[in-house]
């Protein structure tokens, strides 16, 4: 897919097809539409009046040899009730125009959907998410199909209306980014759609090394199990041991920033596949557990959209990988670890394996002299319940940081959402043989999983990701989302721009 900005006036434009956003009952239509009607002599207002087309959030519909214009043909999208056009419908309107236009037809088009007045959003967020969610509207995931669907005329190129000449540099760093995005988030989703057979603790190392191939700017080290009990990783470890994959901390760096710059670093949880352990799950939708390694997928992804736009930070990427599984050496409940940080942990439930991986590669990210640090995990499924699908859950122990991600979330429409992280909570972890027990029973699921966290990350800024609810989608429409890479690279765009 390719993008431009689209610089002359629509009348003057010859595209095989013009994307016009069109609101409920508008057969009187005004700004950019109506000059585009007055370019037709009023054939528009005639169409539109037919009333075939209302405008309905998600309608469709093509117009041929419009006359007076250069297009071959309009393609009409649905904007709903304009009292009512906001962010949503604006990104769902690009969407519904982008695989309407991959059905067939026209190959190339221009989208005047920018045009709309969207909000307080300036030209350059619409043309970074018309960019953008045209290219996640076109995901596919196929790998595993024999015979996989083919479009017939797939859509090679958008070009994105701007209106006035002067905004084409702005609307091309506007492109780039999205550009970045679309490859980011389709990186995180076709990991996290790979089922647990194939994207194993190992495959991750390998898609790393791939992506360190592609980026100069980018180095990696794989810590394998014997490193790991080496440095007395045995909190990751329990974890890992109760499976024949074996498991890695695979740390990717970025060095866009100066030298000694302190880095940003990301921490995913990557279980590659959860059944529980000997916690064991039960069996309904248990193959969704192959997304477990969300959070890791979605490091991978931020690291390649902010190597590929060469921002000017330090960014650390580190993947706690393991597969959790029931197995002659897998842990027991009541058994107790050490952890890296040196505190014990009685593991009362081996469901709770997230926080165990995470735990030691928090420690592990202290000796890079973190700026701040912030994990990404499906490490509850209590947060589905606090926040549903909508929101990633956000948690942290410094309210600037937690503050950034929930804008950065705002701006991107990856939005995340405060669970108040309070000492009292702490006493639910309460253990009668050990430092801490790994889980806090049922009230608060979220919180006391992040106050886990929080004993980890005392060395630094850091915020927790809860991104259980968020990471993918159930259902008929099953797949990864690749959220929240959009949150993050709008976080570390913001950094870039300075604006700490
Ligand atoms: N990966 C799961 C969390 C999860 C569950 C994410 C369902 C998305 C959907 C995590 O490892 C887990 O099993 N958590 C337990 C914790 C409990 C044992 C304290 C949970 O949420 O049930
Ligand atoms: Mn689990
Ligand atoms: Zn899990």
């Amino acid at each position: 897919m390719e993008f431009s900005p689209a610089t002359l006036a629509v009348q003057e434009t010859k595209t095989p097809c013009l994307v016009l956003g069109i609101f409920k009952g508008s057969s009187r239509p005004s700004g950019l539409i109506k000059q585009i009607d007055d370019a037709t002599g009023g054939w528009l207002q005639k169409q539109l009046k037919r009333g075939d087309f209302g405008g309905a959030k998600g309608q469709t519909q093509y117009l041929y040899d419009p006359p007076g214009l250069l297009a071959e043909r309009l393609l009409l999208v649905g904007c709903g009730d304009s009292a009512e056009f906001g962010e949503r419908a604006y990104l769902e309107a690009c969407q519904t125009a982008a695989k309407t236009l991959n059905e067939g037809g026209a190959k190339q088009a221009v989208s005047c959907l920018p045009a709309l007045k969207v909000g307080r959003r300036d030209l350059a967020w619409k043309i970074q998410q018309a960019a953008y969610n045209t290219g996640i509207a076109l995901y596919t995931f196929d790998e595993f199909k024999s015979k996989a669907e083919k479009t017939k005329a797939p859509l090679r190129r958008l070009d994105l209306w701007i209106g006035a000449d002067e905004d084409t540099a702005l609307a091309a760093a506007s492109i780039r980014v999205g550009e970045a995005l679309i490859a980011g988030v389709t990186l995180a989703r076709d990991l996290a759609n790979r089922p647990g057979n194939v994207c194993t603790p190992t495959h991750l190392a390998k898609q790393a090394k791939a992506l360190k191939k592609q980026h100069a700017r980018m180095s990696l080290e794989v810590l394998e199990e014997a490193d790991m009990e080496k440095l007395g990783m045995g909190a990751f470890l329990s974890v890992s041991r109760g499976s024949e994959e074996p498991g890695k901390l695979i740390v990717l760096h970025y060095q866009g920033g100066e030298k000694n710059a302190r880095p940003l670093v990301l921490v995913g949880k990557g279980i590659t596949f959860d059944t529980g352990g000997i916690s064991l799950k039960p069996g309904a939708q248990m193959d969704e557990m192959k997304y477990d390694m969300g959070g890791a997928a979605s490091v991978l992804g931020t690291l390649d959209a902010c190597a590929r736009l060469e921002l000017p930070l330090n960014v650390v990427g580190i993947i706690a990988a393991a597969e959790n599984m029931p197995d002659g050496r897998a842990s027991k409940p009541g058994d107790i670890v050490k952890t890296l940080s040196g505190q014990t942990v009685e593991i009362l439930n081996t469901d709770a394996e997230g926080r165990l991986v995470l735990c030691d590669a928090l420690s592990y990210a202290e000796r890079f002299d973190p700026d701040s640090v912030v994990d990404m995990a499906t490490l509850t499924g209590a947060c589905i319940i606090a926040l549903g699908h909508q929101v990633s859950a956000v948690l942290g122990n410094h309210p600037p940081l937690i503050q950034e991600l929930i804008q950065a979330g705002q701006t991107s429409f990856d939005r995340a959402w405060e669970l108040p992280l309070l000492d009292e909570y702490q006493e639910q972890l309460k253990s009668n043989f050990a430092d801490m027990a790994n889980i806090g029973g049922r009230a608060a699921g979220t919180i006391t999983a992040a106050s886990f966290l929080s004993r980890f990350a005392k060395a630094y800024h850091w915020a927790h990701l809860d991104i259980a609810g968020t990471a993918w989608i159930s259902g008929d429409k099953k797949g990864a989302t690749g959220r929240p890479v959009g949150l993050l690279l709008q976080w570390l765009l913001d950094r870039a721009a300075g604006g700490r």
